[in-house]
């Protein structure tokens, strides 16, 4: 049976109403390669989109995947704040550039201020081209609030390979936007804590892949004696 990129979201568990609809399964036998595996050498972090608009039902199959991972006590303790209001992720886009000025030294001469500003202008760019964004946060006043950390990342795992199942690219930023600009802007009450932001689009080009360390290097059978 023909596999399309849609398998690996029902895997993820996106599609209740797929399945019934009798799409494709990307289940296969024990050893059996559904060709799902290569999503993962094929999820890269994107750093500048397309302005082409994410469809809602490609939206809602991404995030649909990027709420089954496994959380402690199966508390799933997330918000997905979806931003893709024009003016919104414009307003996000000037607060960053505020913040990092803030942080730059106050005697800078105006030549050096004006090239920090003009490169942080275009690296932000690249970030702020996506036609979307996700906020993944998790709930301080979860069931177990201690392990929001564990439970966090995993939905964004999830979201950033679901994005990469449907063509999208996403990149999992942290300090690149900072957090105040989004709490601010997104008005993202004090109780959510933000796990990370990442753009969602069509990449503009997928990057050159990073290099990646060889798998032997993690693996340690049995024991480490
Ligand atoms: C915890 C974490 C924080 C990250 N923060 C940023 C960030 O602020 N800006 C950014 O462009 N990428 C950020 N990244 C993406 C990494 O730079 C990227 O995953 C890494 O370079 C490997 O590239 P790849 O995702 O294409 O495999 C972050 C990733 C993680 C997991």
């Amino acid at each position: 049976m023909k596999k399309d990129r849609r398998s690996f979201l029902r895997l993820a568990g996106a599609g209740g109403a797929l399945c019934a609809a009798g799409a494709t399964t990307a289940f296969a036998a024990p050893g059996e390669e559904s060709g799902f595996l290569d999503l993962f050498a094929k999820r890269q972090s994107v750093r500048r989109y397309k302005s082409d608009p994410v469809p809602d039902e490609h939206l809602r199959l991404i995030l649909d995947a990027a709420r089954r991972p496994p959380t402690s006590g199966n508390q799933q303790p997330w918000k997905f704040l979806v931003v893709r209001n024009k003016a919104t992720i414009e307003r996000l886009r000037a607060r960053c550039l505020q913040l990092y000025e803030a942080n730059w030294p106050q005697d800078l001469p105006a030549a050096e201020r004006a090239a920090r500003r003009e490169s942080a202008a275009k690296h932000l760019a690249g970030y702020f081209s996506a036609p979307a964004f996700v906020v993944v946060l998790t709930d301080s006043q979860s069931m177990y609030p201690s392990y929001n950390h564990h439970d966090g990342p995993l939905a964004a795992g999830y979201l950033c390979l679901a994005a990469r199942a449907l063509g999208y690219g996403t990149v999992y930023v942290t300090d690149a936007i900072p957090e105040q600009a989004t709490r601010e802007v997104l008005e993202i009450p004090e109780r959510y804590e933000r796990v990370c932001i990442t753009p969602l689009g069509i990449p503009d080009g997928w990057p050159e892949p990073m290099p990646k360390k060889k798998l032997e290097e993690f693996v340690v059978f049995e024991s480490f004696a």
